[in-house]
């Protein structure tokens, strides 16, 4: 064969192939959800998410030394809220000395350049497991945003970057801004679950959290894994309302709408590897079907190759160790 072209060329060995490499995969880029638990000296480990723990918050300051140390410069908050705390208001979301805030402000204090995110919705408060307030069997859209507004504005008083609106309530971008403009937060951002899908994959966070819905699903506020351009929709909302950085969620089953997200804004656009996603490895590890190893960096790397600034994922600190090897 006398070829023109010959694409193993630049496929020969290790050095060309990092050289022309399209993406790259850095510890800058991931963001770790923790999950906090109240009490002292505690680490549970998640059924369902072998490998990853609930902790209580002076293990959680450990451990975000460790990220910080292996060059994380972000993490993204969840606590476990008290049964005995629950209500169908929310209130303990915003109470000054919660766990969150107590958290929020200890990660600080210990290393302020961590870029602290916080989940906002209400469903680790809920003694209906849902995101927002319930009546007459419906999620009402206008109360629970103004309890998301005050969630915000507590986040932001106990030094939150940047709160991270995972509800899916209509509005309640613009009406954050307005709380954190109005009460002088002029630094705090928002990170926007813009596109976020109803989706089977958050069963073993809702393990973790306790924060299963009690009745019915999530589908009249997250949206339907049918569509595509309603994700362009309701990120476009977003931005225009406020966001500073926009995400999709899950991620994996989700790789074309980030693109889609990608190719139609000029924010930074974060994907969330989700406890599902996690949980599918993880297991397949176990059973020796896969290694994990590889499996982690090729699917983090897939999330930037779709188009992803940023990722949300439990096999952060790995995939840190892996590539600072
Ligand atoms: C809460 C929230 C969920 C996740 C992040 N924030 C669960 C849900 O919407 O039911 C899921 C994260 C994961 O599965 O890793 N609104």
């Amino acid at each position: 064969m006398f070829l023109q072209r010959r694409n193993r060329i630049l496929r020969v060995g290790p050095s060309i192939r990092s050289l022309v490499a399209e993406t790259t995969l850095t510890p800058n880029d991931f963001i770790v959800p923790l999950f906090i638990d109240e009490g002292e000296n505690i680490s549970t480990e998640i059924a369902s998410m072998p490998g990853y723990y609930r902790r209580s918050l002076d293990l959680t300051l450990l451990e975000v030394k460790e990220l910080w140390s292996l060059g994380i410069k972000s993490v993204l908050l969840f606590i476990k809220c008290k049964d005995e705390w629950k209500d169908n208001t929310g209130q303990e979301a915003w109470n000054a000395n919660g766990l969150m805030q107590r958290s929020i402000k200890a990660i600080k204090d210990a290393i302020p350049e961590m870029v602290v995110m916080t989940d906002v919705a209400l469903d680790p408060y809920s003694i209906y497991g849902h995101d927002g307030i319930v009546k007459d069997g419906e999620i009402v859209n206008d109360e629970t945003v103004d309890a998301l507004v005050k969630m915000s504005v507590s986040h932001a008083h106990a030094g939150a970057d940047l709160v991270a609106p995972s509800d899916m309530m209509d509005g309640r971008i613009g009406a954050i801004r307005e709380g954190l403009e109005e009460s002088g937060f002029t630094k705090t951002g928002i990170m926007a679950y813009s596109a976020k899908y109803a989706s089977c994959f958050y069963g073993p966070f809702r393990d973790a959290l306790d924060s299963a819905p009690g009745f019915g699903d999530k589908k009249t506020y997250q949206m339907n894994y049918a569509n595509r351009l309603e994700a362009i929709k309701e990120t476009l909302m977003d931005i225009e309302e406020g966001a500073d950085i926009v995400m999709v969620k899950p991620g994996l089953p989700y790789l074309d709408v980030i693109r889609e997200v990608k190719n139609a804004v000029n924010v930074p656009v974060s994907a969330y590897n989700i406890s599902g996603e996690y949980s599918m490895i993880k297991a397949a590890a176990k059973m020796g079907w896969l290694d994990e190893d590889k499996a982690i960096i090729e699917t983090l790397t897939a999330f930037k190759r779709a188009g992803a600034d940023l990722i949300a994922t439990y096999f952060a600190k790995d995939a840190a160790k892996l590539l600072n090897k």
